[in-house]
C-alpha cells in the first residue's frame, strides 16, 4: 500500500468540490488497514467510503483513507427452510449491488434502500433511511477497528446507538466500519408504509419484493438527481423535530405542513416543505442550487469550492429561521 502526497479529493466527494488531502492511501483489507493506523498514530485521519455525505471547504492537511475492502458471505450454514438469513458484507462493497444481490435471491429487508449511493461501511454511520425503512431494521452487528487502540471491535445493534441519521459511529468518530452483519428475511410481505411507495404500487396487487424494488428505483428516479449527472449529496438537511405547539402555530398559517408525532410527544416535520415555502425550491445562486423536484437537495452546477455551497446552504437556514423559527441541520458532513 502507497501513500500518496497532496492527492485532489473532487473524485472522492459527490458534490465534486476541490481540496487536497495532505497523505491519501486506500488499504485494501483489514491488515492494511491497520498498518496505515500504526504508521501514523498522530496524524488527524479522515475516512472515506463513497463520499456521498460529504463535501470539502478547505485542503485536508491529514490523512484521509479511502478504505477499499470487499467481500461478502451467508453465514446461515442452516437448512434452507429456515426463515432468517445472516450476510455478513464488507465495508466497501457497494450498498445498491448488496440491495440488487439481496433482491434477486428473496432475501428481504432491504428492498426499500434500493439505489441509494455510498457502500455498505456507511450505511450505519448515519443510518441510512427511505420509504419507510431504516437500517437500523436489518443490522445485527457492525465491526470496527477502533483508531485509537487498533483492535477490531464488534457492536450489537443496540450498541449502536442507532437514531434518526444518526449513530454512535457518526457521534465518535473514532472507529472504522469494516462489516456489517445484516439480519433478513426469506419471506416477503409487502407493508404499506409510505405515500409515494404505495401509490406507485397501487395496481400491483401482491407486490413481490422486486416490485417495490423497481418502484422505489422509479421514485427515487423522478425526484432526485443522479449525483454523477448533477453533483449532490442526496439530502443536505434532516427533517427537524419541533414541539406540538410550535407546529400547531406553522399549521394556521400554512395548513398543509407535513406534521408526524413522535412517540416523544414531538412533532417530525419536512425540510423539503419549509424550504419551498421559504422560496427556496429550484432557486440558484451562481454555481449551487436546490433541486426543482426535490428542494432539499442541494446540487452543484459547477463550483469546485464548497465555501459556495455553504453559503447557499447559510441562505436557506436564514430564510427557514426567519419565516419559521426552526434550525434546519446539516445531514450532509463538511469538511
Ligand atoms: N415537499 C414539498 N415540496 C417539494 C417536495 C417535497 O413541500 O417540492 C414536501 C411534501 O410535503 C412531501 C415531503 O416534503 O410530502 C416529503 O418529501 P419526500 O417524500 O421526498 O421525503 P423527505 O422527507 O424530503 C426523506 C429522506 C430521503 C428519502 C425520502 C423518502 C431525510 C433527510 N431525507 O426525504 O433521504 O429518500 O424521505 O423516504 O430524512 C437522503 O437522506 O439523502 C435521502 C434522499
Amino acid at each position: 500500500m502507497e501513500y500518496h502526497k497532496q492527492t485532489q479529493l473532487k473524485h472522492y466527494n459527490s458534490f465534486q468540490t476541490e481540496a487536497f488531502a495532505e497523505l491519501f492511501c486506500e488499504p485494501r483489507n483489514i491488515e492494511e488497514l491497520r498498518k496505515c493506523l500504526s504508521d501514523y498514530p498522530h496524524k488527524k485521519k479522515l475516512i472515506i467510503g463513497g463520499g456521498c455525505n460529504v463535501f470539502f471547504t478547505k485542503d485536508f492537511d491529514g490523512l484521509v483513507i479511502h478504505t477499499d475492502i470487499k467481500g461478502l458471505r451467508e453465514i446461515s450454514d442452516e437448512e434452507e427452510e429456515d426463515e432468517d438469513i445472516f450476510i455478513e458484507v464488507k465495508a466497501s462493497e457497494n450498498w445498491d449491488g448488496l440491495v440488487s444481490y439481496c433482491v434477486d435471491r428473496g432475501f428481504a429487508g432491504l428492498e426499500n434502500l434500493s439505489l441509494i449511493p455510498g457502500t455498505v461501511g456507511a450505511a450505519p454511520i448515519q443510518n441510512i433511511g427511505a420509504y419507510g425503512a431504516e437500517v437500523k431494521d436489518v443490522i445485527k452487528e457492525v465491526v470496527s477497528i477502533d483508531m485509537e487502540t487498533n483492535d477490531v471491535v464488534s457492536f450489537s445493534n443496540q450498541e449502536c446507538e442507532f437514531g434518526y441519521r444518526d449513530s454512535i459511529f457518526k457521534r465518535a468518530n473514532r472507529y472504522i466500519i469494516i462489516s456489517v452483519i445484516f439480519h433478513l428475511k426469506r419471506t416477503f410481505t409487502y407493508i404499506p408504509k409510505y405515500f409515494d411507495l404505495n401509490k406507485e404500487l397501487e395496481n400491483i396487487e401482491e407486490p413481490t419484493i422486486q416490485d417495490v424494488r423497481e418502484a422505489v428505483i422509479r421514485v427515487r428516479q423522478r425526484k432526485l438527481p443522479d449525483e454523477k449527472v448533477l453533483p449532490n449529496a442526496g439530502s443536505f438537511f434532516k427533517n427537524p423535530y419541533i414541539t406540538k405547539e410550535h407546529a400547531d402555530k406553522i399549521i394556521e398559517d400554512y395548513p398543509g405542513l407535513p406534521a408526524y408525532l413522535q412517540k416523544d410527544g414531538m412533532v417530525k416535520t419536512s425540510a423539503a416543505f419549509l424550504i419551498d415555502k421559504a422560496g427556496y425550491k429550484g432557486k440558484r445562486e451562481k454555481s449551487v442550487g436546490s433541486y426543482p423536484n426535490q428542494p432539499l437537495i442541494i446540487v452543484n452546477y459547477g463550483t469546485p469550492d464548497g465555501n459556495d455551497i455553504v453559503s447557499f446552504m447559510k441562505d436557506i437556514q436564514k430564510a427557514v429561521k426567519h419565516i419559521f423559527n426552526i434550525d434546519l441541520e446539516p445531514e450532509v458532513r463538511i469538511y
